[in-house]
């Protein structure tokens, strides 16, 4: 989904002013500093072995960190070994397209990287930073952020990778508020370089500091956001999407020559419709619902739209059900 934007991004002088951009944002917050300097993260922990889960695990072992995958039972941590192997699997070829041992060498050392564990509190015990990607609801993150708070470290950094949720909320569950941000990886998290650093009005300057240090070790471009709906990609992409259905919706075009009009005429790899069926219809209804109560973006750009709504009560979410706006094969591809 996200390539569109990363393309369009790289093509732009704008995209150059990412640095001035994050110093900006550092001074407009308190730079409290706290009592703990974890720069030299080495070991995270990361809950949940799902699709994001196990791409942040496998990017973090590809670089050299120590790293924990938590998941509530060994099914689903035997699904997220699956993904990490499969995916090694892909980069190992690319990297050594020719020496076979080389390949194996690399997939082991990375493998080796990597424990597991349904333990969550035996798994926090040595973590400098645990990262959270488990379900998008916020009373189960809260949960377990709560939990967490009591039995890691004082010096651990705690972060969550949520798409829509807000970090201060879910930081309100402990009392490291400053030792918590946000970093949001996207998808598939070994292909994509972003990742958006998200800051509350409490993460201190230290703690900052090594979220972005870590992405960058993570050989990541980071940028910095303030705690805000939907961040920088998502707050940007989702009303356009929304719009691009009130287009439909309005009899004025179709979506097959919308997806035409943007590719062709804007330069986006994807349409606006491919992109949803991408990321998922009931994803999108979720977050734009979810933005609405909040009641912080303007309501006319997260106003529901009837099609949306429809499609998602009857089941029709995109790639992943085999149907959207276009219907897919059981590969995800379009038929
Ligand atoms: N899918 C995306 O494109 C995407 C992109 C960016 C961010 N995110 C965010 O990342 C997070 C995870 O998304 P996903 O797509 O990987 O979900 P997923 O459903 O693929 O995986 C979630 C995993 O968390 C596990 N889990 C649930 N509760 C747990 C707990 N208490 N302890 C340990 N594990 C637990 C589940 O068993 C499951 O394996 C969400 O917050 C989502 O908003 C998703």
């Amino acid at each position: 989904m996200l390539s569109a934007v990363r393309r369009v991004a790289s093509a732009n002088p704008a995209a150059m002013m990412r640095p001035l951009t994050s110093l900006t944002m550092t001074s407009a917050f308190s730079t409290s500093s706290s009592a703990y300097a974890p720069h030299n993260v080495k070991n995270i922990t990361v809950f949940g072995s799902g699709l994001m889960g196990a791409g942040i695990v496998q990017v973090a072992a590809q670089n050299a960190f120590n790293v924990t995958m938590v998941d509530l039972n060994p099914e689903a941590l035997k699904k997220g070994q699956d993904i990490i192997a499969s995916s090694l699997k892909r980069v190992a070829k690319k990297q050594f397209p020719e020496d076979a041992a080389q390949q194996k060498e690399f997939i082991d050392k990375t493998m080796g990287q990597i424990k597991t564990s349904t333990d969550s509190e035996a798994a926090s015990k040595d973590a400098d930073l645990i990262i959270e990607a488990i379900v998008e609801n916020l009373k189960t993150k809260q949960q377990l952020f709560s939990m967490l708070d009591k039995v890691a470290p004082e010096h651990t950094l705690f972060c969550s990778n949520t798409s829509s949720l807000p970090i201060g909320e879910i930081a309100k569950a402990t009392k490291r508020t400053d030792r918590f941000g946000g970093l949001h990886f996207f998808n598939p998290v070994p292909q994509m370089k972003l990742v958006e650093v998200i800051r509350t009005e409490e993460t201190s300057q230290d703690s900052f500091d090594s979220l972005m240090d870590v992405c960058t070790r993570m050989k990541k471009t980071p940028v910095s956001c303030k705690d805000t709906p939907g961040f920088i990609v998502n707050r940007l992409l989702v009303p356009y999407m929304m719009e691009s259905l009130r287009i439909v919706e309005r009899g004025e075009a179709t979506p097959q020559d919308v997806d035409v009009a943007m590719k062709l005429g804007a330069g986006f790899p994807m349409g606006p419709f491919e992109l949803a069926d991408f990321v998922g219809l009931d994803t999108m209804k979720f977050i734009v619902d979810g933005w609405r109560k909040e009641g912080k973006i303007d309501d006319n750009l997260v106003a529901p739209v009837k099609l949306l709504d429809d499609l998602v009560a009857q089941g029709n979410f995109g790639r992943k059900s085999g149907q959207g706006f276009y219907p897919y094969n059981g590969v995800g591809g379009k038929k």
